[in-house]
C-alpha cells in the first residue's frame, strides 16, 4: 500500500506507523486521517502484526493539531461532519482494535495529536514533549474526543484547566497526571516501546484483545463493563491459548500461543 503521508513498517511483530508531515508538524489533514485509518485496518488484520506503535516524523512533533488551514473556512455543518468524520475513521477506530497501540510521543502533542495519543491504548513520551489540547484559543473546542478522554485519563479538575488555559504541559507533568506511563530521551523512545511491545507479545493475543474489550467497556454508555468482563473471562476457556497457556504453565514450559 502507498501511502502520502505516513510510513508503515513491519518488523518482528511489530508495526510503526509513522505520521510523516514533518513540514506541517504532522498536522492531521483529512487525507492523512484516511491514511491513518487504512493503515491500522491493514494492521490489525496483519497475522504478523502483534503491537501497532504510533509516532510522528523528525524530532519535533508528534502531531501539532488538525490542520487548521483545512478548516479555517468551515461552516457549523462541516464543522459538526469533520468531527464526526474522525472520531469514526480513526480515534474510536483505534481505541477498540484488538491489536495493543502504544502512542509514542515524540515531540508536541497539540489539539488533535494529543487526542490520537489519548485515542491509544496507552503512551510513552520523549523528555521533549509538550501536550495540550489549545482549541480554545482558536474558538473552537476538541473534537476528536479530547473533552472525554482527557478527563478519562488526568481527572476532570486537571482536564478542565488543560483546556480551559489551552496550555501545554511537559513530559514530566505529562507523566505525574498520568497521561503518559514513561518518559525517555528522544533516542531511547522507539527502543522503549518496543520493550514493551516484546513484553506484551510473549501472551495471548486473544486475552488480549478480550482484555481491551473489556476494559473500553467501563466507558462506554449503557455498557455493564463487569458483564463484558464475565463474558469475556467466559469465552476465554473456550480458546486455544487457553488450553496452550494452562498447559504450557502445568508443564513447566513457556507458552507458544497460537492466538486462536
Ligand atoms: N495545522 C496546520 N499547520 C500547522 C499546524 C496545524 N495544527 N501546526 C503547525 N503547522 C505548520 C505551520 O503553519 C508551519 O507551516 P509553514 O512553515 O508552511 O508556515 C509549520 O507547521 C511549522 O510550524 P511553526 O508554527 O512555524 O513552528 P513553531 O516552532 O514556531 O511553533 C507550534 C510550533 C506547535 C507551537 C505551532 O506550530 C502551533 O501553535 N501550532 C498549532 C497548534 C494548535 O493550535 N493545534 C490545535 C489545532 S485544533
Amino acid at each position: 500500500m502507498k501511502y502520502n503521508n505516513i510510513l508503515s513498517q513491519e518488523n518482528n511483530g511489530i508495526t510503526i506507523i509513522t505520521i510523516n508531515r514533518p513540514n506541517k508538524l504532522n498536522a492531521l489533514n483529512k487525507a492523512t486521517i484516511e491514511e491513518l485509518h487504512e493503515a491500522f485496518d491493514v494492521a490489525d488484520k496483519d497475522k504478523n502484526t502483534k503491537v501497532i506503535i504510533l509516532t510522528g516524523s523528525e524530532e519535533k512533533a508528534f502531531v501539532a493539531g488538525a490542520d487548521i488551514s483545512e478548516f479555517a473556512n468551515f461552516t457549523v455543518k462541516n464543522g459538526g461532519k469533520l468531527a464526526a468524520k474522525g472520531q469514526k475513521l480513526v480515534f474510536d477506530f483505534i481505541e477498540n482494535l484488538s491489536t495493543p497501540v502504544i502512542a509514542a510521543v515524540n515531540g508536541f502533542a497539540l489539539g488533535g495529536g494529543l487526542e490520537l495519543a489519548m485515542a491509544c491504548h496507552f503512551r510513552v513520551a520523549s523528555d521533549n514533549a509538550k501536550l495540550g489540547l489549545p482549541e480554545v484559543s482558536l474558538g473552537v473546542i476538541p473534537g476528536y474526543g479530547g473533552t472525554q478522554r482527557l478527563p478519562q485519563l488526568v481527572g476532570k479538575g486537571r482536564a478542565m484547566e488543560m483546556i480551559m488555559t489551552a496550555g501545554m504541559i511537559d513530559a514530566n507533568q505529562a507523566l505525574a497526571y498520568g497521561l503518559v506511563n514513561h518518559v525517555t530521551t528522544q533516542d531511547e523512545l522507539l527502543p522503549l516501546c518496543e520493550k514493551i511491545a516484546s513484553k506484551i507479545m510473549r501472551n495471548s493475543p486473544v486475552a488480549i484483545a478480550s482484555a481491551i474489550n473489556a476494559i473500553n467497556a467501563n466507558y462506554k454508555d449503557g455498557v455493564n463493563g463487569f458483564e463484558i468482563e464475565i463474558k469475556e473471562f467466559g469465552n476465554s476457556f473456550g480458546t486455544e491459548d487457553f488450553k496452550e497457556g494452562t498447559s504450557a504453565f502445568l508443564q513447566k514450559r513457556k507458552a507458544d500461543f497460537p492466538g486462536k
